[in-house]
């Protein structure tokens, strides 16, 4: 297999015959603390991609880390699945959770895993039984539990920040899109409903589609539609890769503010998002919350309430990038990459 370059620090890559699983693991940084990323479980085309994933989702860790101001650096596990999650039985997850823990044991706590897609906090209780490394157990087993309120939560408060930036009146009365009704997309569903939004809601899962449009009075909309329907906020909280710049030049909304990691396929995208006046919160600080309350609960030892200060905060944040991105007339992206840098370059912690 030829790689890529890439500018982190380490990739390890790892084959079971058995299990027929693919194990990468991506360091971006280790610059501001041990790096730290979830472990995303899913199948693959092939293994260059499992790989490619698995750098860039730790790159956004990198920043996330920075931009929140939490003294950690960006990684990412990926384990490239024979087949989907739900069709794995347990004896050969429970094979895959212990090559996984090998590895990371290799890593002798440069990198620190968590929940992701496909993995949840069962699974890090699991995990914790066989590696240290492992952040996001259920308070059952004494851990903080789910990171997905807190990721919510942050997503809301940037749902607000980029309303006010875009000079709108709140979040009552306004459509709100949910692209993806999960642990994330459910609770920041629920948040919008509170706030009085007018809920459109899709979801490939017909029963997450119903539970939430039955909670909320949502509308619920095709999945091939998100992109498509008029609305004011677009909340994406599937997965990546959403927005190509040719997405980014038809997609009828006024805000974009999600949980999901890589979100636009690439740097035109969010310039393209830019010229057309969009306000575009960028994922990785827009879905911080997450990592607040791991990194704050297990490293820092804040408070609940403190971690929900810390998340609220984002919102801050987010006022500060898109004023700095209105000043200079460069991308959200850019300028949030400018706030994670500063961090990166030795300014202080926030
Ligand atoms: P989840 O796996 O609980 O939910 C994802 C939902 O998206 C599922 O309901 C799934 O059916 C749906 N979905 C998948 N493909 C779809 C499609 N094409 N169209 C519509 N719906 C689709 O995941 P979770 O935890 O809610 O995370 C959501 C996103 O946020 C992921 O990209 C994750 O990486 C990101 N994220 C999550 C954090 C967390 O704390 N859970 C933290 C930061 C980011
Ligand atoms: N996977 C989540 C994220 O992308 C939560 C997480 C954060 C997991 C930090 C581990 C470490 O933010």
């Amino acid at each position: 297999m030829g790689l890529p370059e890439w500018d982190g620090e380490l990739t390890s890559v790892r084959h079971d015959p058995e299990t027929g699983a693919w194990f990468v693991i991506g360091v971006h940084s280790t610059r501001l603390g041990p790096a730290s990323g979830g472990t995303r479980a899913m199948v693959y085309p092939g293994v260059e991609d499992a790989v490619a994933d698995a750098r860039r989702l730790a790159g956004a860790m990198t920043l996330k880390m920075a931009a929140a101001g939490l003294p950690m650096g960006g990684g990412k596990s990926v384990i490239a699945l024979p087949a989907p999650r739900a069709e794995i039985d347990d004896a050969t997850w429970r094979q895959i959770l212990e090559i996984h823990a090998a590895n990371l044991n290799l890593l002798g706590g440069n990198y620190t895993t968590g929940p992701d897609i496909g993995t949840n906090s069962a699974d890090m209780d699991a995990l914790r039984t066989l590696t240290p490394h492992v952040f996001g157990r259920t308070t059952a087993a004494g851990g903080p539990g789910s990171s997905a309120p807190m990721t919510a939560l942050g997503v809301f408060a940037a749902i607000e920040a980029g309303v006010a930036e875009a000079g709108l009146d709140g979040v009552e009365g306004l459509r709100v899109l949910v692209q993806g009704l999960g642990a994330v997309g459910a609770d920041v569903a629920r948040l919008a409903a509170g706030a009085g939004a007018k809920l459109i809601v899709a979801d490939v899962d017909p029963v997450r589609r119903s539970v939430v449009a039955d909670a909320h009075g949502a509308e619920v909309i095709g999945t091939g539609e998100v992109l498509t329907r008029e609305c004011d906020v677009l909340v994406p909280c599937a997965t990546g890769g959403l927005l190509t710049p040719a997405a980014a030049g038809t997609v009828p909304c006024t805000v974009i503010a999600g949980a999901a990691n890589n979100l636009l396929t690439d740097d035109a995208a969010a310039e393209v998002l830019r010229r057309r006046g969009i306000v575009y919160a960028p994922d990785f600080v827009a879905n911080a919350g997450g990592a607040i309350h791991l990194v704050g609960r297990e490293v820092i030892g804040w408070s609940a309430e403190h971690v929900a200060d810390r998340t609220r905060a984002v919102g801050d944040t987010l006022t500060e990038v898109f004023a700095d991105a209105r000043t200079h007339g460069i991308s959200t992206v850019e300028a949030a990459e400018r706030v994670a840098a500063r961090t990166l370059s030795g300014g202080p912690l926030r």
